[in-house]
């Protein structure tokens, strides 16, 4: 089947696209309002963007209303954000965090997961995440849309702080991605979780680049 976007005229009874661009990862994103209470929400609008300074960024739609979304706000005006890897095991958890609710209250406590504070940004960290990234805010890019929530805005910031438990680092010195069973989102209500992993090097004889996909030092 072919459709233009414009005219979304798919003819299905779901709309196919959110399940188009799939396994999605979903960076669960904590921040600090000017009022200093804490934010927490999932974005499965996000990626890495490059590694030498890392960079990562999450794409938040408008709220109903219209307004921009908390974590956007708060992105902006403290200057800072967290990143923390969603997982298996935290699902409900990541669920209950993306419930439309007033600034002012803490998301932590709603979706009932511990904040350890993190070493260089002021937001929290979600204690029982596996990895969080302590991020600087960089950029937001404003992209117009259709309708109230279509207008979307990319929050892009920089990575200044990794941290990973020390539980999932295997002995080869690779992470162990199995241990820790991130989520991503495959559009409709569906989900999937990495249960499996299959290895595969780039060919031919340029080592330089093999070694940087692999990781190398
Ligand atoms: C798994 C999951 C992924 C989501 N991904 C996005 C996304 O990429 N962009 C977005 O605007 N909203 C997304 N949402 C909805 C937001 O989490 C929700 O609007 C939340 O209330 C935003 O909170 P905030 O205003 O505190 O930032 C997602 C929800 C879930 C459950």
């Amino acid at each position: 089947m072919f459709y233009e976007a414009k005219r979304n005229d798919h003819g299905l009874q779901f709309d196919p696209f959110k399940s188009c661009v799939v396994p999605r990862p979903i960076g669960w994103i904590s921040t600090l309002s000017r009022e200093g209470i804490p934010n927490l929400a999932p974005y499965s609008q996000f990626q890495n963007l490059t590694f030498d300074p890392p960079y990562v960024m999450f794409a938040a739609n408008q709220k109903t209303d219209g307004s921009r979304k908390d974590s956007v706000v708060n992105a902006e005006q403290c200057g800072e954000f967290v990143y923390n890897m969603a997982t298996y095991d935290l699902r409900e958890a990541v669920n209950n965090s993306s419930q439309e609710v007033p600034p002012e209250v803490d998301e932590f406590e709603l979706a009932g997961v511990t904040k350890i504070p993190s070493k260089i940004v002021k937001p929290f960290r979600v204690e029982a995440s596996p990895i969080q990234f302590e991020c600087r805010y960089h950029q937001t890019l404003r992209l117009p849309g259709n309708g109230v929530m279509g207008t979307v805005d990319v929050v892009i910031g920089e990575v200044l702080g990794v941290h990973i438990k020390d539980e999932f680092i295997m002995p080869d010195g690779k992470l162990d991605i199995l241990k820790m069973r991130p989520i991503g989102r495959l559009g409709y209500y569906d989900y999937t979780s990495i249960e499996s992993i299959f290895e595969m090097a780039i060919p031919g004889p340029n080592e330089d680049v093999r070694s940087g996909m692999e990781g190398r030092r």
